[in-house]
């Protein structure tokens, strides 16, 4: 299993690379520093989780054996990873998990709990603060539908499963509290770097997927990555020089298969959270304006017949970063030649329109690929926010939203 980067369009060149040496050193020993205060833990997490399978695994086949849909409570890293996996690898899908509280609309809600008021129902939240209000506001609505369903305290515990901080927090007492399930995250994983811990994994071990082989692919890429000469810290280079010495401000994630736009909107957020934001540089001012690359995603033919022309002729503010792999999901030749074919002709008409590609290439199409993307894209994220001189795990501006949310609520 094998990640690469192919920066051959994106215009830059070998000594633009080499001059980041002396950079990427200090940032490698700053990713790998394990101290408190730093939120670094989950680049340990390929490494440390392995305790944790077994009891995410048997409470997933409890689940499956005497339920009939897991419904997930979660939003933003609480909820992207394990919506990445089950968007990716929806054929291999076998079990219902519905993705409750990621965002206020009432109408999932309410046509959820119908479609489910008879059948056998399990429940995870996950909320690393346990605050957040989408998240506590819809458990109010589907704890009351549990408790009103379950009112055996015994089974009620059982059904409802908590993944959150591992030692703090309302949600965390509210489990044991209610003698819950519960699953922890750990200190130091934050939010959108958790899809490696229970956050992800017991999700998507309920609905089928094979958390050991996604987990191979994050120990492999957990090695792979462990050295300044990585892939992925060549990929944060490029994106660092596109964005400061290019003058781009947004990077398209590509995926040629649809099945890829959940990993787009996961990108999406990774990048999009720990990056946008003002740099303060220690000892240094504040920025004034804010910094960071604006991501977003495309599946691809399909969105060439809507958003291509912008690509092709538009204000040249982007570049591309297409999600590639050797061999296709499935084996229908006729179909993978002709994507194959858009691939490269896609590649080809935009280079040649001067916006500049990066394509980002798994060895194969599979869940231990997507284990190895998923690290892969955290540590590129890690350099690159250090690269701008921005705080990855902070996010200072959700916080202010929330913060006015909360008056308009009084
Ligand atoms: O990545 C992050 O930290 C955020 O997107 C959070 O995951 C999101 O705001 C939800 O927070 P919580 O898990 O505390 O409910």
């Amino acid at each position: 299993m094998k990640v690469t980067i192919n920066t051959s369009k994106s215009g830059i060149n070998d000594a633009e690379f080499k001059a980041f040496s002396p950079q990427i050193k200090a940032i490698h020993a700053k990713i790998h520093t394990q101290n408190a205060g730093i939120e670094n833990a989950w680049v340990e997490l390929p490494n440390n989780i392995d305790a944790e399978i077994k009891r995410i695994k048997d409470h997933a086949k409890w689940v499956r054996d005497n339920s009939d849909v897991l419904l997930c409570i979660g939003i933003g890293g609480s909820y992207l990873g394990a919506y990445a996996g089950l968007e990716m690898f929806p054929y291999d899908v076998n079990f219902p998990v519905v993705f409750l509280g990621t965002s206020l609309d009432a109408q999932k809600l309410v046509y959820t709990l119908k479609k489910y008021a008879d059948k056998r129902v399990a429940l995870n939240i996950i909320s690393k603060s346990g605050t957040t209000t989408e998240i506590l506001e819809t458990f109010k609505i589907v704890d009351e539908f549990m408790r009103k369903k379950y009112p055996s305290k015994e089974e009620y515990s059982r059904r409802v499963i908590a993944t959150t901080d591992v030692a703090k927090g309302v949600l965390r007492d509210f489990a044991a509290k209610n003698n819950l399930v519960s699953f922890p995250l750990p200190n130091g994983v934050g939010g959108r770097f958790s899809a490696l811990c229970a956050v992800g994994l017991f999700p998507f071990a309920v609905a089928g997927l094979d958390i050991d082989a996604m987990l191979k692919g994050a120990k492999a890429a957990y090695k792979d990555c462990n050295t300044e000469k990585s892939e992925a810290y060549k990929y944060a280079i490029a994106r660092n020089i596109l964005n400061t010495k290019r003058g781009k401000s947004v990077e398209v994630f590509v995926g040629m298969y649809e099945t890829l736009s959940g990993l787009g909107a996961w990108c999406q957020q990774l990048f999009g959270e720990s990056e946008g934001k003002r740099a303060a540089p220690a000892g240094g001012k504040e920025d004034t304006v804010g910094r960071g690359l604006f991501p977003c995603h495309m599946i691809f033919t399909r969105d060439l017949h809507s958003m291509g022309q912008f690509i092709q002729q538009g204000t040249p503010l982007l570049f591309e970063t297409f999600i590639d792999f050797e061999k296709p999901p499935v084996d229908l030749p006729t179909i993978n030649k002709l994507n194959r074919a858009a691939y490269l002709g896609t590649v080809k008409a935009h280079s040649d329109a001067g916006v500049p590609i990066l394509t980002i290439t798994a060895s194969n199409h599979n869940q231990e690929a997507f284990g190895y993307l998923l690290y892969f894209f955290e540590i590129a994220c890690a350099a690159s926010a250090y690269l701008l001189d921005v705080n990855p795990f902070d996010q200072p501006g959700v916080e202010a939203y929330k913060k006015e949310m909360k008056e308009f609520m009084k």
